[in-house]
């Protein structure tokens, strides 16, 4: 059984639908051992709660400094015993103490096709906005491995989604998390709890 600690930090539609592809017997051998929140107001905690889920928030403003929040941070992911941490809508910018630990064991969903329209600043809506603002006709999402940079760690797996005439950013939004995320991401974790990491 793969132990799962997913990370988020506002609605969690990605974080739903691990949740339902567990919950359907689609992702196998898989268990979320806890959800954590940098954001105390998280409608994804709810979620988590609501799915009888160990939910907690480890928020920033609570602690002194970064260090103090990134040790408190790192002690949340240790002691939920998580085999693979997963960042789905985690909006912290991971710290090297937890990057180390977690190393080939923590994965991100990402709403483009990477190397398009990622890096710093490219997070949300702001992904969509670009992709919107350069005309691209094709966009997608992409689950990666985490490494120390912005967006650069080993692909696992991506998914296109085209852009319509007339799309806002909210519209592609959802469209790129409807026809693309919510099936990578489970499709990405249940690929790991099947072969083992990084393969
Ligand atoms: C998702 O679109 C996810 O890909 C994106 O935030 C959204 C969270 O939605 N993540 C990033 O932009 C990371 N750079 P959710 O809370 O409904 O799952």
């Amino acid at each position: 059984m793969l132990k799962i600690t997913v990370c988020v930090s506002g609605g969690g539609t990605n974080l739903q639908a691990i949740i339902d592809s567990v919950r359907s017997g689609e992702l196998k051998n898989v268990e979320i051992v806890r959800v954590i929140s940098n954001n105390p107001n998280a409608y994804a905690l709810e979620r988590a709660k609501q799915n009888g889920i160990d939910a907690v928030c480890v928020s920033p403003k609570t602690f002194e400094n970064r260090e103090a929040f990134n040790a408190a941070f790192l002690d949340a992911l240790k002691a939920s015993g998580a085999d693979l941490v997963v960042l789905a809508g985690f909006l912290v910018v991971i710290p090297e103490i937890v990057i180390n630990e977690y190393r080939g064991r923590m994965i991100n969903i990402h709403p483009s096709l990477i190397p398009s329209f990622c890096g710093t600043g490219y997070y949300g809506l702001k992904v969509h906005e670009a992709a919107l603002k350069r005309g691209v006709k094709i966009t997608g999402a992409t689950v990666h491995y985490v490494d120390e940079g912005t967006d650069t760690g080993p692909i696992i797996m991506q998914k296109a989604v085209e852009v319509k005439e007339g799309d806002t950013p909210e519209i592609l939004q959802r469209r790129v998390m409807e026809e693309a995320e919510w099936i990578i991401l489970p499709k990405s974790i249940g690929m790991i709890a099947q072969k083992g990491f990084g393969k």
